[in-house]
């Protein structure tokens, strides 16, 4: 349906459905889906697997030169092998905030985002791909939603995964302090796009979301 190539950027917080949003729009438009908090989430897991502190900015810049990190048919490989679930873990959204804040780190994922953007349809999520890495997108969404909604999906994600150590007022802590430090940080912090439709996800269903989005696109 879409007669040439498009960017559509989508920004928000954690736990706003981004990812999940994301890629069923891309499953009904037919191009491609990344998902930029992989990225910054395998170089954690990276850091973490080698024993390194990742408030450790010289160990993660040099972690990070010694790295690949790319996506094949929607899965991402660190060092080519397949890490989806492991970045995915807990002590991984503990931590990559702080990998997340490094300037060269930022400068390094967004080189490849936009490198992977520039031949193809796509529809990348993040927190600064309408600000930083796409300026220039064909579209660009800020999905919002509550505090309490967003810890309650995270909650509910972690228990389907079997991962019951934690409390749901824990999920909610963890997740305000990554909005603090991911609002807060001196380079491309989370902020919204003057130029982004706002879309706040509490009271809507997934389904309902990527429909408002699609029809936007389709209007073009
Ligand atoms: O969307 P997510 O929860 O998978 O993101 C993981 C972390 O990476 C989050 O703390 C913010 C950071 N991030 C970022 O700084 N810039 C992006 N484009 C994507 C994610």
């Amino acid at each position: 349906m879409l007669g040439k190539n498009i960017t559509i950027a989508i920004d928000g917080p954690a736990g706003a459905g981004k990812s999940t949003i994301a890629k069923k729009v891309a499953e009904d438009l037919s191009i491609e889906y990344i998902d930029t908090g992989a990225m910054y989430r395998a170089l954690t897991l990276k850091v973490l697997k080698l024993g390194l502190n990742p408030e450790s900015i010289d160990d993660v810049i040099d972690t990070m030169k010694d790295t690949s990190i790319d996506f094949r048919n929607n899965h991402i490989y660190l060092d080519d092998i397949q890490v989806d679930k492991e970045i995915r873990e807990n002590i991984i959204n503990k931590n990559v905030s702080f990998i997340a804040q490094i300037k060269e780190v930022r400068e390094g994922m967004v080189k490849i985002q936009q490198e992977l953007a520039r031949t193809k349809s796509i529809i990348m999520d993040g927190r600064d791909i309408g600000t930083v890495v796409l300026p220039d997108a064909d579209f660009k969404f800020f999905l919002t939603a509550s505090v309490e909604e967003r810890a309650c999906r995270r909650y509910k994600e972690l228990l389907e995964k079997g991962e019951s150590g934690i409390s749901y007022e824990q999920i909610k802590e963890e997740i305000e302090n990554r909005d603090r430090i991911d609002s807060t940080r001196e380079i491309a912090p989370l902020t919204e796009s003057k130029d982004a439709y706002r879309l706040d996800t509490t009271n809507k269903t997934i389904d309902e979301c990527v429909k408002d989005i699609i029809s936007i696109v389709k209007r073009g």
